[in-house]
């Protein structure tokens, strides 16, 4: 009961924003894609699937809309780190991670969620390095 309500704020809290056709995203590449303050990097991955992640990386904002996808990780661009576009999460070596967002799409639509207050999406809290 307690989680059906839960359930239901998020969806209250949550703005659901189109970017575009299933087919308008490059198989394999990422794109950037504006919301708000928000700049996001979208990914179709090789079987079809669709992630948004927070289009700066943790280490010193290299863009990874631009880096190299391989399978569910994203290469930066600029010092290669390894990051998961599922959960956000840097590999080790390195440590730290980005804001993710759910991704809805709905006959050939493609919605991602953001939340509506500033400051709601809680999933990642890594500032950038010094020296950006
Ligand atoms: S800025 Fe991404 S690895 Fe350095």
């Amino acid at each position: 009961m307690i989680i059906e309500e839960e359930l239901e704020l998020m969806e209250k809290t949550m703005r659901s924003v189109f970017i575009g056709e299933v087919a308008d995203l490059p198989q394999k590449l990422g794109k950037t894609v504006t919301i708000g303050n928000k700049e996001i990097a979208v990914f179709k991955t090789e079987n079809g699937d669709i992630r948004a992640i927070e289009n700066r990386c943790p280490h010193k904002g290299g863009v990874l809309a631009e880096g190299i996808l391989s399978g569910d990780y994203v290469f930066c661009p600029m010092h290669d780190w390894k990051i998961s576009i599922t959960d956000g999460k840097v590999q080790a070596p390195d440590v730290g991670c980005v804001q993710t967002y759910p991704v809805e799409v709905k006959e050939d639509r493609v919605y991602i969620l953001i939340h509506e207050k500033v400051g709601g999406e809680g999933n990642c809290s890594t500032p950038l390095a010094k020296g950006v």
